[in-house]
């Protein structure tokens, strides 16, 4: 297994390139399968969930090449209509694979994902929406039998908003007969990029990047041809990562309004930030200041951002708290950032940060992908050696980061334990 090695502290200074947004990706791959054809995704990051469900994709049958950040995956002949356990438990987003076969193909065998390391995280709103639509579902030794007539239009209201049900709902009803009303919605950028890669497959949706959807279901689609956006979460990490070093850096190939909520935030803490068209400039004060964020749906600040803005916190001029309202258990890194010396106390689902002067370096683990970029983090800002073990999470949802921090000025290497 491999593990980053960080000398610190460090400034990081230069420019750096976002990549595709990984969660606009996954469900892209799983509607590939509503058309037959080749489907063809550009601007793909070479990230180990990519690998997974590519993976799965090739276990249905469909014919995949990877290069150069260009995915093309043929489904003119799927063989095996299941998603296996050994794949949905090491990448949740499997799941999407369901509403696609299911409206695409009648039928479907999914594995339930099970838990996750910070909570629950239940799928019945994606299925509640499935059997609205019509489709017949039955537990089986852990799997989701799904048999279906052509779906049909429903209205659909959910009493929360997730992404993972508007996406599974959005690809279901393309197809469906008639028309379906989605109430509340997902307002997040990868469910509006979900919903204009379809229409352009010929899909049609009214209400996109609103809380009430409404499509009107076609009798098929043509396969995707689509170019995937900047991933924000990978863009608000090395804005975050900029202003907890106190240094300088271009974000280039990002788009600032997806990132108004971190870039508040990380203004409120004392970074200069500069927005462009496609990038943003972030110089980062020598010790931030203390603020209050909480996460919150889209244009809220997101949870996926929470690990990172607390680990910027850990060295705030005072007193400072995170409160998770998505995920209320997301919090395996704060046992991680304490190893470094942060003076972070867990009330609920608020953490709070009491700033101390400097971090040190210390051996610590990674949990999952946000909660290691968050020790990434730290590890720059702390003084000396840190070694954080398990980064095959952070490979799930950064591509080759120690290179792109290497080029930023940072001491980071990756070693085999
Ligand atoms: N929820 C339910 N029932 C459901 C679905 C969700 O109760 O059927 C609850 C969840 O437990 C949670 C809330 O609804 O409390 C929101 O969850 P959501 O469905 O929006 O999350 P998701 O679709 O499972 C995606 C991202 C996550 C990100 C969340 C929130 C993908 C592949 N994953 O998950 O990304 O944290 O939205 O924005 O898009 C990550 O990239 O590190 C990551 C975890």
């Amino acid at each position: 297994m491999d593990m980053f090695v960080i000398q610190g502290p460090t400034r990081l200074s230069g420019t750096v390139v976002i990549n595709g947004a990984k969660n606009a990706v996954l469900p892209l791959m799983a509607a590939a399968l509503l058309a037959r054809g080749k489907n063809v995704i550009e601007n793909v990051p070479r990230l180990r969930d990519v690998h997974t469900m590519i993976q799965l994709l090739e276990i249905l049958g469909a014919r995949v090449t990877f290069d150069k950040h260009v995915l093309t995956i043929d489904t003119t002949r799927l063989k095996r209509l299941e998603a296996p356990y050994d794949l949905v438990r090491t990448m949740r987003a499997s799941i999407y694979v369901l509403g696609p076969l299911v409206a695409a193909h009648r039928r479907a065998r999914v594995s339930m994902p099970g838990g996750c390391a910070w909570g629950p995280r239940p799928i019945d709103l994606h299925l509640m929406a499935l059997e609205r639509l019509g489709a017949k579902l039955a537990l089986d030794r852990g799997y989701i039998n799904a048999t279906a007539r052509r779906l049909k239009g429903a209205e659909i209201v959910f009493p929360i908003s997730s992404v993972g049900a508007t996406g599974q709902t959005l690809m279901a009803c393309v197809l469906a007969k008639g028309i379906t009303t989605i109430k509340n919605a997902a307002l997040e950028p990868e469910i509006t990029e979900l919903a204009e890669a379809l229409v352009s497959a010929g899909a049609k949706i009214e209400g996109i990047g609103q809380t009430t959807m409404r499509i009107e279901g076609v009798e098929e689609i043509e396969p995707l041809k689509y170019r995937v956006m900047p991933d924000r979460i990978e863009a608000g990490t090395f804005a975050a990562a900029a202003a907890a070093t106190g240094g300088k850096v271009r974000i280039d190939k990002c788009n600032p309004s997806h990132l108004e909520s971190v870039l508040h935030a990380l203004r409120a803490c004392g970074a200069k930030i500069q927005t462009g068209r496609d990038n943003v400039y972030v110089e980062g004060p020598e010790r931030v200041d203390p603020v209050h964020v909480v996460t919150r749906e889209y244009p809220g600040f997101p949870t996926d951002m929470q690990a990172q803005i607390i680990a910027v916190l850990c060295r705030a001029r005072g007193t400072s708290t995170v409160k998770d309202t998505i995920y209320p258990d997301r919090f395996t890194h704060i046992p991680e950032l304490r190893r470094l010396g942060a003076n972070i106390r867990l009330d609920g689902n608020i953490a709070v940060i009491t700033g101390v002067k400097m971090l040190k370096g210390a051996p610590v683990m990674a949990t999952d992908i946000r909660a290691s970029s968050a020790l990434i983090i730290s590890g720059l800002m702390a003084r000396g050696r840190t070694e954080i073990r398990r980064v095959y999470h952070i490979d799930r949802g950064y591509e080759a980061i120690e290179k792109r921090l290497r080029k930023l000025g940072a001491s980071i290497r990756r070693v085999s334990e």
